[in-house]
């Protein structure tokens, strides 16, 4: 009988791993039967972009956490797939820091060109996968929400690749039930047009606050103040965008900040970050783990120690993404079809996971955490056939980054990188970022 493979969620991870295993089918391997699950009814994950908060049209939480208007907060240089190029895709080079929206239709054109959506049940939401002892094998139970159905299939293997940026981490501050503007976060926020003219509060100085105050003073907000627990920001921001110590509270107008200043704020949108969130999985399945690099208990970062027959995919903090991703899932493939072998004792695998945590947390700065993640998918690609690429040069990609954030926070979307897979020179964009209102694919594209 031929194994029987679940991937839970199609995102660019669950994505990944289908095109992993196609890749293998088309190279002639014979492959497991694989079933991907997704609750949405579109593939994309994140990148499928929703007008809807809260709760859909069949009562699922909504997973998007993206906005109109977002364009990538790093250089495309950094994440292109190995296998399928930009210029593949667009017939040319593109600006490196794509909208949304031409994001997602280069994240389609791979799955479409590998013929993998009838493997996705889209709209079938997992609800629980449990391990069966006696047989060595899983059930999982889906609904499917069309038919309003619930039904148990078994599975040799599962790879869990819900992502973990959708559950928001939501603090509450004294105040917050008395004030009159909106509180929101940043899961929820949408439109930046909403706060034109606008005075707003952004609570969080990490890429949520960054990129969501870059994008309100965009679209006209009358002035943005971004308020750190640890450390801001430290930006050279223009001069309606203040950074100030933590929020204390807030009262029906006003919001009073740790260092006894105040500012009277419109709406207060909290950039506070995600949670790692399975309600799907018992206990002796499900991942604990902080959003750091080295992600607790996954050897290699990807095998559930106390079960290596369950997987996990991207459930590490990102500065690499779908290239990531891709050489996550093309080890995994090969770990399921026996071509790597996973350690049979736990304490070997306990022993990795610890030396990952100790090499992150011997790193001083971004430099290191970037060349960290870099080692880790050389170290992942080196051992399966994911197309060889410069690593090394994608990290320099990322280095340019960080300097040109530094000299123009507003502007470094401006800039230009050299594609590591094609060594093609991606074109400077025909419109700065502040002025490029306008943001559909046909605009971006017409460099
Ligand atoms: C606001 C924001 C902006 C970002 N911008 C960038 C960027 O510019 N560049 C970049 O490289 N990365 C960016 N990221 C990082 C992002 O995490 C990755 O790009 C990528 O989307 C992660 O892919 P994933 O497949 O692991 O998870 P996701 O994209 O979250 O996909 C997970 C999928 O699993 C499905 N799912 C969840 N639970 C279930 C269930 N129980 N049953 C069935 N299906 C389920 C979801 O519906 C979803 O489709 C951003 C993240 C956020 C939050
Ligand atoms: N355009 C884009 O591409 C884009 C835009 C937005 C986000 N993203 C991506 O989305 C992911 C998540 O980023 P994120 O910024 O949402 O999360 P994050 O990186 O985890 O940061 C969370 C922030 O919330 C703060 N925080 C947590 N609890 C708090 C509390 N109780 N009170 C005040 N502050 C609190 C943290 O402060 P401390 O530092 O003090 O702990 C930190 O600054 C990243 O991968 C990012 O790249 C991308």
């Amino acid at each position: 009988m031929k194994k029987r493979v679940a991937v839970i969620g199609a995102g660019p991870s669950g994505l990944a791993q289908l095109r992993a295993f196609q890749s293998a089918r088309a190279k002639g391997e014979e492959i497991p039967e694989v079933v991907c699950f997704e609750k949405q009814g579109d593939w994309g994950g994140l990148w499928n972009y929703t007008w809807r908060t809260g709760l859909d049209e069949y009562g699922e939480p909504v997973h998007c956490s993206m906005y109109r208007y977002l364009w990538t907060n790093g250089p495309k240089e950094g994440l292109e797939f190995a296998d399928y190029s930009f210029e593949e895709h667009f017939g040319k080079q593109i600006a490196s820091y794509p909208p949304r929206a031409v994001m997602v239709d280069y994240i389609e054109g791979r799955v479409k060109k590998a013929g993998v959506r009838p493997w996705i049940r889209f709209r079938h939401p997992v609800r629980f996968v449990k391990y069966n002892e006696a047989k060595g094998n899983f059930t999982l139970m889906a609904h499917d929400l069309v038919e309003d159905r619930m039904y148990e299939e078994e599975f040799d293997n599962v790879i869990v690749a819900s992502g973990h940026f959708s559950t928001p981490n939501v603090p509450e501050y004294p105040g917050f039930g008395i004030f009159g503007g909106r509180v929101l976060h940043a899961h929820d926020f949408r439109d930046a047009m909403e706060f034109h003219d606008k005075d707003i509060l952004l609570l969080g100085s990490s890429y949520s606050a960054e990129d969501i105050g870059s994008q309100c003073w965009k679209y006209g907000a009358k002035s943005v103040t971004v308020a750190y627990r640890n450390a801001p920001m430290g930006f050279d921001w223009p001069d309606n965008f203040h950074e100030v110590p933590a929020l204390d509270h807030v009262d029906e107008t006003t919001a009073y900040f740790k260092d006894g200043t105040s500012k009277k704020v419109d709406a207060i949108i909290m950039c506070t970050g995600y949670k790692h969130h399975f309600p799907f999985l018992p206990d002796d399945l499900r991942l604990k783990t902080a959003n750091r690099l080295a992600a607790a208990d996954l050897y290699k970062g990807v095998v559930w120690v106390n079960n290596t027959k369950l997987f996990y995919l991207g459930m590490q903090d990102q500065w690499f993404t779908f290239n990531m991703f891709d050489a996550q899932a093309w080890w995994v493939r090969d770990a399921i079809m026996g071509k790597i072998a996973v350690p049979t004792d736990k304490a070997v695998m306990l022993a990795d996971v610890k030396d990952r945590e100790a090499r992150e947390d011997a790193g001083q700065d971004a430099h290191d955490a970037i060349h960290y993640q870099g080692d880790y998918v050389k170290e992942l690609i080196a051992e399966t056939d994911y197309p060889k690429f410069d690593v090394d040069g994608a990290c320099e990609a990322f280095f340019e980054w960080k300097d040109h954030k530094k000299a123009g926070i507003m502007e470094f979307r401006n800039h230009a990188y050299k594609s590591v897979i094609t060594g093609t020179m991606a074109p400077v964009h025909h419109t700065p970022w502040k002025d490029a209102l306008e943001d559909s694919m046909e605009s971006y594209l017409k460099n």
